[in-house]
């Protein structure tokens, strides 16, 4: 890490009341605290950015008209969708839940069991861990934040989606992130890194550096249904949320300098 960027970071923690050591000052720290967030020593060098990967239009036979879709048709198309195998054993289609200008997009693999009940994104025990790793960096759900899935219906059994399930709901994805035009995107988890990315790799890999999905910059951090089981990693996804929130002050006043 070079100075500079080693500057931001001080700044940033200053900002959030966690520098010289990390303490409890206000509400995002009592929250990242009770969490478990714990301090490591310094990010992850940051690598070059990821060339972006080549995207497929959805298998689905709407493809074409997906592209061009407003919030009210997109919505209504997904609610009917049977363009892959999900369709068949899902309650409820998760469409996605947030501020349609949000500036942040965290997106998750799939909607589990209580998703499924709802029709709505990290609504059960995941949820509540996102919801929390939202406060800790003084985010909130609906408020400048969207949230979405790789596949807007539940994989039986919470199993990882099939890349062709994948495949087959990514035009659907594509266009609410055209629609949402967020500056900053959050993968949570695996699944929806290598999916947005287009490419197979480790979180390990992928953390703590930026990547595009088509221009639009994207961090990778832990899904946080893995950080309730891994607990030693969650000091890791507290680096994560770091530097996603330096890297959106940093995107923030680059638009501000060019208006
Ligand atoms: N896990 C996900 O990836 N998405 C959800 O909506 C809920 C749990
Ligand atoms: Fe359609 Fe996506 Fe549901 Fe598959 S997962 S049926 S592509 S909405």
């Amino acid at each position: 890490m070079n100075d500079g960027s080693n500057a931001r970071r001080e700044q940033l923690l200053k900002e959030i009341g966690i520098s010289p050591v990390w303490r409890l000052r206000d509400a995002p720290q009592a929250v990242a605290e009770a969490e478990g967030f714990v301090p490591t020593a310094g990010l992850a060098a940051r690598e070059p950015e990821v060339p972006m990967a080549a995207h497929t239009v959805s298998a689905n036979g709407d493809a074409g008209s997906v592209t061009a879709m407003d919030w009210p048709a997109l919505k209504a198309c997904v609610a009917d969708c049977t363009a892959c195998v999900l369709h068949q054993k899902r309650n409820k289609t998760v469409f996605g839940v947030g501020d349609e200008n949000a500036d942040w997009l965290f997106v998750g693999e799939g909607p589990g069991a209580d998703e499924d009940e709802q029709g709505e994104p990290f609504v059960g025990q995941a949820g509540k861990l996102l919801d929390n790793m939202l406060a800790a960096i003084a985010l909130e759900r609906g408020k400048s934040v969207y949230i979405a899935n790789i596949v807007k219906c539940r994989p039986p059994g919470n199993r990882n989606p099939q890349p062709e399930e994948a495949a087959a709901c990514s035009a659907y994805l594509q266009r609410q992130i055209e629609l949402i035009q967020p500056k900053l995107i959050v993968a949570l988890g695996k699944v929806a890194a290598i999916n947005l990315l287009g490419r197979d790799a480790s979180i390990a890999s992928l953390r703590g550096q930026q990547h595009a999905y088509r221009g639009i910059p994207l961090l990778v951090t832990y899904h946080p249904a893995y950080l309730l089981r891994a607990l030693t990693d969650k000091a890791k996804a507290w680096e994560d949320l770091c530097l996603a929130v330096e890297t959106m002050q940093r995107l923030q006043s680059a638009e501000t300098a060019a208006i």
